[in-house]
């Protein structure tokens, strides 16, 4: 399910990026930008907290997120970058946003504060709109290795969420034998996850985890195929689904 948006971000994007423009020489005083030490550093701590507290509604495609919740972002801000508005302008916009979001909107306020805000909002800008993927320490960070396959050991089968906040399990898909089966999905992420299975006469929903919770549902499996997916909404959209083979 998709959550409805503004029609036209770009419109809404030049009254934006018209004040934005006005905190941008606030932003540069904040950040030291242009030629500051460190600023590798500071990109990767944006990343890393772009993934985990912002990707599960963005889609940012050099940070591997595929939220639908919210604006693609590459998107949002690919007509302004043609349009000549600078990336510490991008900064502007996306810092803005984290600290002051649409009070009727879903994107809660204060996400992030003070630095870590900076932060993502230099990532973001950074990458926005840009082809090609991220290298070198950046190019590390939210590299998900999804395994291909998680096998059920004694009627339990552990299927765990992305630690680092990407909308997938760790594995790909799951084989079991038939009978009894209860699924785990621990969720180490600051994003909302859970389990749910639907195939030939098994149906169950686990509850919505956090932070260290373990979302857990029991079904009896007999031979045949069924899907397994997160309900949180836009998650399986995104890709946090995958089949169970009962043999
Ligand atoms: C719960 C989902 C959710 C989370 C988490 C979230 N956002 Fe959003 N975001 C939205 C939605 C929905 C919108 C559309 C407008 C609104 O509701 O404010 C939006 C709008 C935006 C926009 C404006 C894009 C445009 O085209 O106008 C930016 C930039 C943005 N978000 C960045 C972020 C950043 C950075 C984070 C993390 C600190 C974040 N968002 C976390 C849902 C989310």
């Amino acid at each position: 399910m998709m959550i409805s948006r503004p029609s036209n971000p770009v419109r809404r994007r030049s009254a934006a990026a018209a004040t934005a423009v006005a905190i941008t020489a606030l932003l540069a005083a904040l950040t030291g930008c242009g030629g500051v030490s460190g600023e590798g550093n500071s990109l990767v701590a944006g990343k890393e907290a772009f993934i985990a507290k912002c990707g599960s509604c963005h889609t940012l495609n050099r940070a591997g997120t595929k939220g639908l919740t919210g604006p693609n972002l590459d998107e949002a801000f690919q007509q302004s970058l043609k349009d000549g508005f600078g990336r510490d302008t991008v900064q502007g916009i996306v810092y803005q946003q984290i600290l002051f979001p649409n009070r009727n909107g879903v994107m809660q306020a204060k996400i992030a504060e003070g630095d870590l805000a900076l932060e993502i909002a230099h990532y973001v800008a950074d990458v926005a709109a840009k082809p090609g993927k991220d290298v070198g320490a950046l190019g590390d960070v939210g590299r998900v290795t999804q395994k291909p396959l998680a096998t059920a050991k004694d009627g339990v089968l552990v299927m765990p969420a992305d630690p680092g906040g990407q909308l997938l399990y760790t594995f790909k898909n799951a084989v079991s034998t038939a009978g009894p089966l209860v699924i785990n999905t621990p969720n180490k992420s600051q994003t909302p996850h859970n389990i749910a299975i639907d195939g030939s006469g098994a149906n169950a929903t686990g509850k919505v985890v956090v932070g260290g919770g373990t979302s857990t549902i029991s079904v009896t499996v007999a031979g045949g195929k069924y899907d397994f997916f997160c309900t949180v909404p836009g998650h399986r959209e995104a890709g946090m689904e995958g089949v169970l083979t009962v043999k």
